[in-house]
């Protein structure tokens, strides 16, 4: 299969592109990717020289760009990239609205013109909103965005959906619950309480850190999507989730603890404005009708996450300093003009 992954130099992109050509390794991946704050080619790096691997520079709402790669015989697209961190949704929504919105349809547009088999649109849990301390988000659950970043996820997912009904786009959705793992930008909770306990620095947590998020190991994530990628029925929705509800003050202990480190270190913050309460995924469809299940438990899967970022210290040192921006950028805007085809 020809694959095409947007948004592979990200955090699960990238995951991902590497389980692909791990998994399947007649398959030939073409990665596009923008190359923003949180795309990272250092995380990449073991790919050089994969014959089954391609990288392209590109905007996914560059219509010609997107054309040029998925007119190479593509059939399928795995689609991951967005602007991601809510936060900065709070601060600034542009991007995420052109990114994460304009960007899809600009890939469906692309995907209906190159008679793609199957496009696999990456969502989030946030689009369902936020729960009260019972009851789980089901693929019936209405959407209920809160924040911009949510609110543009929901915005693609309508469009995606309309794709299908409207022009017989062979889509699927997924909606997955936290990742974590390696190679997450060090903005994300829990690579950030790493990285800061290691250096000693404050944990700041948002209002009194009662807030539940639903954890997932990112390979399990990537493992079902490569399952509905290849199974999924087309139209449907599937959920995504860890079964492994967690208040945020609880993952700052075990971090403290995994990491010998004092628990002076919790420093209580202002409150993120909207701040959902609380995620909790029912997965049984994906689980039944699809044969997909966890394989990771969350105690160890955090434990070697934790080691993974104590023994990347190059990796984490680069993110920080913003060091691996230049050099890739400039690197890419040369080799785009000879990208070679699949
Ligand atoms: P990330 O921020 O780590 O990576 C995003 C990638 O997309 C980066 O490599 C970036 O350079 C690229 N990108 C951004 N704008 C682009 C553009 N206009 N054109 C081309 N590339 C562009 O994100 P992530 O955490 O890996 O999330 C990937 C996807 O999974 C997103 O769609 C996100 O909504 C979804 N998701 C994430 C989580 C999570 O916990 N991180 C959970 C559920 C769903
Ligand atoms: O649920 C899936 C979503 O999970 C994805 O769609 C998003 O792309 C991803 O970023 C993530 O969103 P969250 O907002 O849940 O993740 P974040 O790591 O930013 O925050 C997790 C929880 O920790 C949340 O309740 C806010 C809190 N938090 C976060 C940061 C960065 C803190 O208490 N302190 C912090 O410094």
């Amino acid at each position: 299969m020809k694959l095409m992954i947007t948004g592979g130099a990200g955090f699960i992109g990238g995951n991902f592109v590497r389980r692909m050509l791990r998994q399947h390794p007649d398959y030939t991946v073409v990665n596009l990717d923008k190359l923003t704050y949180a795309g990272n080619l250092e995380s990449l790096q073991d790919l050089e020289g994969n014959p089954g691997y391609r990288f392209l520079r590109g905007d996914i709402c560059d219509r010609e760009k997107v054309e040029e790669c998925m007119s190479q015989g593509v059939e399928a697209v795995v689609h991951f990239a967005a602007e991601s961190h809510v936060d900065r949704s709070i601060v600034d929504a542009q991007a995420f609205v052109q990114t994460n919105v304009l960007g899809t349809q600009v890939l469906l547009d692309a995907a209906r013109r190159n008679r793609i088999r199957r496009f696999v649109h990456v969502s989030t849990d946030e689009v369902y909103g936020s729960l009260g301390p019972t009851g789980y988000f089901t693929e019936e659950t209405p959407l209920a965005p809160n924040s911009p970043y949510a609110a543009s996820k929901a915005g693609s997912d309508l469009l995606v959906r309309s794709y299908f009904h409207t022009h017989r786009l062979p889509v699927v959705i997924t909606r997955c619950s936290n990742n974590y793992g390696p190679f997450q930008f060090p903005e994300k909770l829990i690579p950030l309480l790493i990285t800061n306990a290691k250096e000693g620095k404050p944990l700041p947590v948002y209002g009194d850190g009662s807030n539940v998020r639903d954890w997932i190991h990112v390979e399990d994530h990537c493992a079902a999507i490569d399952t509905v990628l290849h199974q999924g029925r087309e139209g449907a929705v599937y959920n995504i989730g860890g079964r492994c509800e967690k208040p945020n003050l609880e993952i700052v202990r075990l971090i403290l603890r995994l990491m010998d480190k004092p628990e002076t270190l919790i420093t209580f913050v202002k409150d993120r404005p909207g701040h959902d309460h609380r995620y909790a995924i029912d997965c049984s469809l994906v689980e039944k009708e699809l044969g997909w299940s966890n394989a990771i438990p969350f105690q160890e899967g955090l434990r070697k996450t934790v080691e993974w970022y104590l023994q990347n210290e190059a990796w984490v040192a680069q993110v920080k300093s913003g060091d691996y921006q230049g050099y890739y950028r400039k690197m890419y805007e040369e080799r785009d003009r000879t990208f070679t085809r699949l």
